[in-house]
């Protein structure tokens, strides 16, 4: 089924299309939300250039702009609105000036408002939904004949096959050298509803991507430059296919696989979900060099009462578990998560539950957030809904015992030598910044030849959002970790 809709017809590009025929068009992109839209924005950058638009970080310059948008919470969704706000009128200063600007709203906020967004936003000429890219350059040539396009449909394979084939194309020879880091999507969408959340309707089902297809695009950007993957999916870890010795594969299996590309030194993942952390996945962390001793593992809230209602289906025992499961066999890593305070029916017995859950687990880092009700979501319609003064507070106060836990953590690594991964110049000269094994910043002085190399660094200092270190030179054996 499709869902693209002509709508109104809105102002007429041609003119101003055939005016700037001459120049190069540019295209300003700007991302919100997870990282599975960054990978996205990047894909569509690929798209677009192949159709001859250059990227520009100047919204003025612009002929096409591009949100990619994110719906998870309230102000992130509100976000979008005052930004378009802020477009139309730079828009109507560039018309008077003979020159056409095209407004495209793409990610979570397209998906899931789809023509709502037009009338709220008579600005925007394309709406298109995250699994629609791949259909990107015949809908702005569609859009650019004047109306306004709106494209929500659900293909997820086909946006797969498109972004190998865009992977492809940004990694030829010929193609610049990609950063030493890269994203690389897996998996998208989710099946598991929980109450609060917006991902299972703006994305769609939990949909795998091939193993040939995966293998593909990590050799290829591995060719580009590329020493550090972060494998993406809104459940990374409920990942699964058909490997090449048709075998069913889980996602233990995936990153053994990808840990044999040569030149790949370091593999993460993001985002995982508790109760797709099985045995092989756990013994990864024991048995792979390249993946790192980090993960982000989500627990949302540490009262059973609370999980039940979020429809986590998992309590905080078994969370208690699986974190002994994990430090077992890799006792160096570190655990980060998301919390939901005040999410409906949370007392201050729950909250306490928490607080006492982050105390017990001790977490190198967390991200924290006030529930924020959602249209369409169970949780929206539910009854005990939480002040805002007692989200606020109980977010100060989860934030305080997160920040120590992570300052804690921080400062365990002062003396300590390990590799950090080169990634770019620092402010100063001289300097290069890269990250460590538990995904902090780390700055050093070295060459910029250094960049994209793991080299080993001793920690003299910590900082407030990064670590200080000295090259240890010729002491490779450490630098492994
Ligand atoms: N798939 C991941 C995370 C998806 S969204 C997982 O299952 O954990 C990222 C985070 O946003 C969530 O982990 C949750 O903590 C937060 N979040 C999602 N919906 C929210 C809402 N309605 N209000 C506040 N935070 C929310
Ligand atoms: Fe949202 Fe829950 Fe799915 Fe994560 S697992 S994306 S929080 S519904
Ligand atoms: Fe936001 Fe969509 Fe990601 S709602 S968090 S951009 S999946």
């Amino acid at each position: 089924m499709t869902h693209q809709q002509e709508l109104a017809p809105g102002p007429d590009h041609e003119d101003a299309a055939a005016a700037s025929a001459t120049a190069p068009k540019k295209v300003f992109m700007r991302t919100y939300g997870c990282q599975m839209n960054v990978y996205d924005s990047e894909r569509m950058t690929d798209v677009l250039g192949s159709e001859g638009f250059a990227p520009t970080e100047t919204l003025e310059d612009a002929d096409l702009v591009i949100l990619n948008t994110c719906h998870i919470r309230e102000k992130a969704a509100e976000k979008v609105y005052s930004e378009l706000g802020r477009i139309r009128k730079i828009k109507e200063e560039r018309a008077l000036h003979g020159k056409d600007t095209m407004i495209g709203v793409a990610g979570c906020v397209a998906q899931a408002e789809g023509r709502e967004l037009t009338r709220r936003a008579p600005v925007v000429d394309l709406v298109i939904g995250p699994q629609s890219y791949h259909q990107l350059p015949a809908l702005l040539k569609q859009a650019g004949k004047g109306g306004r396009i709106v494209e929500t449909e659900f293909d997820i394979d086909a946006k797969f096959r498109h972004l190998s084939d865009a992977a492809a194309r940004s990694a030829q020879p010929a193609a610049p050298r990609r950063a030493p880091t890269a994203f690389l999507t897996v998996q998208e969408g989710c099946d598991k509803f929980c109450t609060f959340c917006v991902v299972p309707y703006t994305r769609g089902a939990e949909v795998s991507r091939s193993v040939e297809q995966i293998l593909a695009e990590a050799s290829q950007l591995v060719a580009a430059g590329v020493r550090e993957l972060t494998l993406l999916g809104q459940n990374v870890n409920a990942w699964h296919g058909e490997g090449a010795d048709g075998k069913a594969w889980g996602f233990g299996r995936l990153l053994r696989r990808l840990a044999e590309i040569d030149g790949l030194e370091r593999l993460r993942y993001t985002t995982s979900h508790p109760r797709d952390m099985d045995d092989d996945l756990i013994s990864a962390h024991r048995d792979l060099r390249q993946l790192m001793p980090y993960l982000h593992l989500p627990v949302q809230a540490g009262s059973d009462r609370i999980l039940a209602a979020m429809n986590r289906k998992h309590t905080r025992d078994d969370y208690f578990r699986l974190v002994d499961r994990i430090r077992a066999v890799a006792p160096e890593i570190a655990l980060s998560g998301d919390f939901i305070v005040g999410f409906p029916g949370e007392t201050d017995a729950d909250f306490e539950d928490t607080m006492d859950l982050v105390r017990r687990v001790e977490y190198g880092s967390a991200f924290t957030f006030k529930y924020s009700q959602r249209p369409g979501t169970p949780g929206d319609l539910m009854d005990g809904q939480v002040d805002e003064d007692v989200k606020t507070q109980r977010l100060h106060a989860l934030q305080e015992l997160i920040t120590a836990q992570q300052t804690g953590f921080n400062a365990s690594r002062l003396g300590m030598t390990f590799g950090v991964l080169f990634e770019r110049k620092g402010k100063r000269p001289g300097q290069l910044v890269g990250k460590s094994p538990w995904l902090q910043a780390v700055q050093a002085d070295a060459p910029d030849e250094m960049i994209g190399t793991v080299q080993p660094v001793e920690i003299v200092e910590i900082g407030r959002n990064s670590l200080f270190g000295r090259l240890k030179a010729g002491q490779d054996e450490s630098a492994g970790a």
